[in-house]
């Protein structure tokens, strides 16, 4: 199966996802929904987008940085982290501003994404000089990114044995403490992709945090319509039988040998924040539309699923 993976049209749809990501991330930051210095440079112009999408999207980023730092507070030693299907996340620079604590960071996408975000970062100095070694150098190595503590990789996550070469060329190590996030991503994967390359980080890293955000309950009437609608985009969920309640997602990562797992809706995530960060954002902007807010909230999920005891207590209220 390795290699043999054809590039189709629906690959195009599914990249596209990160030019609307990005703005989205974009928007809700010039509106002051949270602080990155980076996305600018990743998405030049963008429409204003409606409030229940921006509060999402702070839902979204808020409460994955509030599991990395449980999970960079448990660490003992420097860990790593690997961002599959990154897309244009700016995650890599906004750590690097606050902490010391990770030793290398390694980003896989599609050719298509990797070489544009590349060639952003190397246009710009203040995306650069977070990267590269004193004399200002990274190297390219077969179209890859690679400098200390950075790497940026092509790769098709459905193709298990590329990404097991490219996080090898990346200078991954078992023994480290490893942090894996898949944010919107493997629902774009087939079941069978994706469990092979699930049940081989768990085999592969014994002391390790996943966390997943996707869509959840595309079931009912609500999340059909979100499939409908990807769909007349031309980019299908082949993953979309495993985004049903949350919990069946936690499941799944037990089934494929993580030892601890957890799952909440986003409505349950939102409401977990504390009480000032929601009352502040609930400020920027009127939200005519609560009980849409309401319903995207409950088809999204956020999932942790952990191996080693050090990371078996993250917990949405930990
Ligand atoms: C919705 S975007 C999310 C990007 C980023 N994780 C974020 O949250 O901003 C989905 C990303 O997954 C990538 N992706 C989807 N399927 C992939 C595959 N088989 N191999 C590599 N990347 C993939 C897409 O190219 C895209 O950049």
């Amino acid at each position: 199966m390795d290699n043999i993976i054809s590039w189709t049209a629906e690959d195009e749809a599914i990249i596209a996802t990160n030019t609307d990501a990005t703005e989205c991330k974009r928007c809700a930051v010039e509106l002051g929904y949270w602080k990155d210095d980076y996305i600018t440079y990743f998405a030049k112009h963008v429409d204003r987008k409606a409030p229940e999408i921006n509060r999402g999207y702070y839902a979204r980023v808020r409460a994955m940085e509030m599991f990395i730092h449980q999970f960079l507070e448990r660490c003992d030693t420097k860990c790593q982290i690997i961002n599959l299907g990154c897309g244009f996340d700016t995650l890599y620079w906004r750590l690097k501003d606050s902490t010391q604590a990770v030793g290398n960071f390694v980003e896989l996408d599609f050719q298509a994404v990797t070489s544009k975000k590349s060639h952003i970062i190397k246009r710009n100095k203040q995306l650069l000089e977070k990267i590269s070694n004193e004399d200002g150098e990274v190297m390219i190595r077969e179209g890859d990114l690679h400098s200390d503590g950075y790497h940026l990789v092509s790769c098709d996550l459905r193709c298990l044995g590329e990404v097991r070469r490219k996080l090898a060329g990346a200078g991954v190590s078992p023994d480290a403490p490893t942090l894996v996030l898949a944010e919107c991503v493997l629902v774009y994967l087939r079941p069978d992709a994706a469990h092979a390359l699930l049940r081989h980080l768990s085999s592969t890293f014994p002391r390790c945090a996943l966390l997943v955000y996707e869509q959840c309950n595309l079931g009912d009437k609500f999340g059909e319509v979100m499939v409908r609608n990807l769909s007349a985009r031309g980019c299908a969920l082949a993953g979309e039988g495993y985004c049903r309640e949350p919990a069946a997602q936690a499941q799944r990562m037990l089934s494929l040998g993580f030892q601890a797992a957890r799952s909440w809706d986003m409505h349950t995530v939102w409401r977990a924040l504390p009480e000032e960060d929601r009352a502040r954002v609930e400020a920027l902007e009127m939200l005519d539309e609560r009980e849409l807010l309401l319903q995207l909230n409950s088809h999204y999920a956020l999932t942790v699923a952990t191996r080693g005891d050090i990371f078996a207590d993250m917990d949405l209220n930990a």
